[in-house]
């Protein structure tokens, strides 16, 4: 980290997010670093440290034993609901209000599993990961009330002989399509990309970003560390997103 960034360098990001039509959001965990979600290693604390992440996070895990991987993500789940969004997830909810009065707008492609970006008041177009809240049948298309993720025992699907499962995306599964296309769609549409707390390694959706820099869209970044998209960006901000994406936006 090389301190704060200066007022010129914050005053050339804000410049590009206020000229931008449509500003494309691509974040991960470090944007919710600030509301206190533990990222899904430091999650493997307590009661789950000595699990490793194939038991928790994986189709062959849940096969296993299921009320195990219920019971992490209950967990998780809980959590979530004792954290709230951050001053950066409250400054792009206002950035997406400020740009819809004047025509443009804000769209969220994000790799996170919280919903701090819907509860500060922004839409997400695509959750690439999935939801940790708002289970779904393991077998067929049912799905169920975010509260039902509060669970302690593992429900039952109402339609059919399976077993409510989190919806997300665990190690080994395909990304959902229809937030993979929305996520494409936008990051190739968009006038700016801010991409906010990622370490942009995890693929496919690390390689999302490209889809911009190929179109010559400019790129700004927020990550108070170097990050394997850092070479794609035209401005890299080393900050906490809590701390500056209020000043930019
Ligand atoms: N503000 C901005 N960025 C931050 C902050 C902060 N306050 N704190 C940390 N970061 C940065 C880190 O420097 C790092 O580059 O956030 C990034 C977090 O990286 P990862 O933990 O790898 O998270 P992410 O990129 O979202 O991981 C992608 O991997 O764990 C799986 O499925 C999970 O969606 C997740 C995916």
């Amino acid at each position: 980290m090389s301190g704060s960034p200066s007022p010129s360098r914050l005053a050339l990001a804000a410049d590009l997010i206020r000229d931008a039509e449509h500003v494309c959001v691509f974040s991960g965990a470090g944007m919710s670093a600030e509301s206190g979600i533990p990222t899904f290693r430091d999650a493997l604390t307590g009661l789950w440290e000595n699990y490793r992440p194939e038991d928790l996070a994986t189709p062959e895990g849940w096969h296993r034993d299921p009320d195990l991987v219920w019971g992490w993500y209950r967990d998780r789940a809980a959590n979530l609901r004792k954290v709230e969004p951050n001053a950066g997830h409250r400054a792009l909810a206002e950035l997406g209000r400020t740009k819809r009065r004047t025509g443009g707008r804000v769209s969220i492609v994000t790799q996170n599993v919280d919903d701090l970006h819907e509860r500060a008041g922004s839409t997400v177009d695509a959750h690439l990961h999935g939801r940790i809240l708002g289970p779904r049948c393991e077998f067929c298309t049912y799905r169920g009330d975010p509260e039902l993720s509060l669970a302690t025992t593992r429900p039952r699907c109402p339609d059919c002989t399976g077993s409510l499962r989190p919806d997300v995306v665990w190690f080994g599964e395909m990304l959902p399509e229809r937030e993979w296309a929305a996520a494409t769609a936008t990051i190739e549409s968009c006038s700016a990309l801010l991409i906010v707390g990622t370490s942009g390694v995890v693929h496919p959706a690390a390689g999302l970003p490209l889809l911009a820099a190929e179109r010559g869209i400019p790129i700004i970044e927020v990550n108070p560390e170097p990050s394997a998209l850092t070479p794609l960006a035209a401005l890299h901000l080393e900050a906490a997103a809590a701390e500056v994406l209020p000043a930019i936006s």
